[in-house]
């Protein structure tokens, strides 16, 4: 075998050097070292010798095969500048411009995400984080919504089994971090939720950051004052906010927060539907059944809470006006930001 592979290895050699084309090159080296190529198939044979045997010539076979793919790069080398010498248009020109390494960027929603932690940590808020995957205790029942009761409708859960669910909103981290801290505590918790909905304006997964404030005497002013700074960072000193009676199970009072509108500053447009207003934000003082679900008496401290949507405020401040942008992942759209 060793001797088979002895003229296998000259007569390759020999029709490396003689050769005067690329093309044919490539003919020898798939002649010789291809799947089905004269030294493969001796290499093949290998494994019918005894293993002492086998070892040696499988050494002196890979040393060949090494030699010979040398040999053919340099040839290949050898023909290219013997054609640039024929014809100088075909020599590679150094002085041509690199081209330019592919950059990647942040997210537009993570970019959000981070400008909203960035003011709150100004404030001397916390970030925090909670689990996606949730229980019907943190998403509905520490949440104060009782059980059976019409108001978990507003939420379109996606069940996982039994009593775990994806979360709806971000609102159960509320009462996790209560658990794990005591007051005087202020904490933002930003992440994705999920709800069973799906079409122009909404999407199956989406963001939210909910906040939240607990202290010895806390009142809805205080609650007035930091989204009314928050949103004024974020939208410019011009932006008008209004406070609007709502409900939630987990805030008494509530309320719904409204931005006049920044496409028409308030006259009436597609945007706000004619009303002049966008509603940005639900808010409200921490029920006492939360604070208690959280470990906190409630006769002792009081707090405020909010949430609010991340893609909603990037669609706002850098006008985005369709929802899919944000998952499409078009470069053309992500590149803008
Ligand atoms: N969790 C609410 C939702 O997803 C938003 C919300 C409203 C959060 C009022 C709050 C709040 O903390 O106080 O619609």
């Amino acid at each position: 075998m060793k001797n088979q592979l002895e003229t296998i290895f000259k007569k390759i050699s020999e029709a490396v050097r003689q050769v005067s084309e690329l093309k044919q090159l490539e003919d020898i080296r798939v002649k010789a070292l291809g799947r089905k190529g004269e030294l493969t198939r001796v290499l093949q044979g290998l494994k019918d010798l005894p293993p002492a045997v086998r070892r040696e010539v499988g050494q002196i076979a890979n040393v060949m095969k090494g030699q010979l793919l040398r040999h053919i790069e340099t040839r290949v080398e050898e023909l290219k500048r013997a054609s640039w010498t024929a014809d100088p248009k075909l020599r590679p020109d150094p002085t041509l411009p690199g081209r330019p390494p592919e950059l990647g960027r942040e997210h537009i929603l993570n970019r959000t995400i981070r400008d909203i932690e960035d003011i709150f940590r100004s404030l001397g808020f916390a970030v925090a984080e909670g689990p996606e995957v949730e229980t019907d205790y943190y998403n509905f029942g520490a949440m104060n919504f009782p059980v059976d009761h019409p108001s978990r409708d507003m939420h379109d859960t996606l069940f996982i089994s039994g009593d775990v669910l994806l979360r709806t909103h971000t609102s159960p981290v509320q009462v996790r971090y209560m658990e794990q801290q005591s007051p005087p505590l202020r904490a933002i918790m930003p992440g994705k939720t999920y709800r069973c909905d799906d079409d122009a304006t909404h999407s199956p997964m989406f963001h939210q950051v909910e906040g939240l404030m607990v202290d010895r005497d806390v009142s809805f002013a205080d609650l007035k004052a930091v989204l009314t700074l928050f949103i004024r960072r974020v939208f410019g000193t011009g932006a008008q906010l209004r406070f609007r009676p709502s409900f939630f199970p987990f805030t008494e009072p509530s309320a719904e927060i409204d931005m006049a509108c920044v496409k028409c500053r308030g006259k009436g447009c597609n945007l706000c539907k004619g009303t002049g207003w966008v509603e940005i934000l639900g808010a409200g003082m921490v029920h006492p059944q939360v604070l208690r679900a959280g470990r906190i008496d409630p006769e002792t401290y009081t707090g405020f809470a909010f949430g609010m949507g991340v893609e909603r405020m990037a669609m706002l401040k850098y006008g985005i006006d369709h929802l899919r942008y944000f998952f499409e992942n078009d470069l053309r759209f992500l590149r803008q930001f």
